[in-house]
């Protein structure tokens, strides 16, 4: 536990430095697939979001326009059936790579649970492991 919060530290430094531009955010995606090669020990919405999504989508989750589009899920309509988010995580669409062998049931969950109710969203149903495991 205590090692996996270091490396989650370094790979929060990493990716505040390269979070200026799009193509930082690009490197940033491509390491995070890289990195560990197996699933990610992130645990909570919050620490995923930060490890592994924000690289790409941005800290704020604004979204970035250069190498590749990266659509903000800030204030994003298409959150609002939560099978969208939990399939394009799970199953990976266009540019955005497949997370579903990366991240487990609780794993998807509580990302899908953590974007859906921050950066202005505010959407009360909870996805359950139950509902990604009946998507995979
Ligand atoms: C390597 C870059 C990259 C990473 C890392 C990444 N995404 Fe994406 N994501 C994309 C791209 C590119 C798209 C647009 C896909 C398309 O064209 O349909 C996308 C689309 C999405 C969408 C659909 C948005 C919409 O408006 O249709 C959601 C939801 C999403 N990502 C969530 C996440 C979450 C949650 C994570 C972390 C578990 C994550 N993404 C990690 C690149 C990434």
């Amino acid at each position: 536990m205590k090692f996996g919060l270091m490396a989650g530290a370094v790979v929060l430094g990493l990716c505040v430095s390269s979070a200026a531009i799009a193509d930082g955010a690009q490197d940033m995606g491509a390491g995070a697939m890289n990195r560990g090669g197996g699933p990610y020990s992130f645990q909570g919405g919050q620490a995923i979001f930060t490890n592994v999504c924000q690289g790409c989508h941005m800290p704020n989750a604004q979204g970035a326009v250069g190498a590749g589009t990266y659509p903000a899920l800030a204030k994003n309509a298409k959150l609002e059936v939560a099978g969208y988010p939990v399939a394009v995580i799970t199953h990976g669409q266009k540019a955005m790579p497949s997370f579903g062998n990366l991240l487990n049931d609780q794993q998807v969950a509580d990302v899908v649970n953590y974007i859906r109710t921050h950066f202005g969203n505010a959407y009360k149903d909870k996805v359950s492991p139950a509902d990604v495991k009946a998507q995979r």
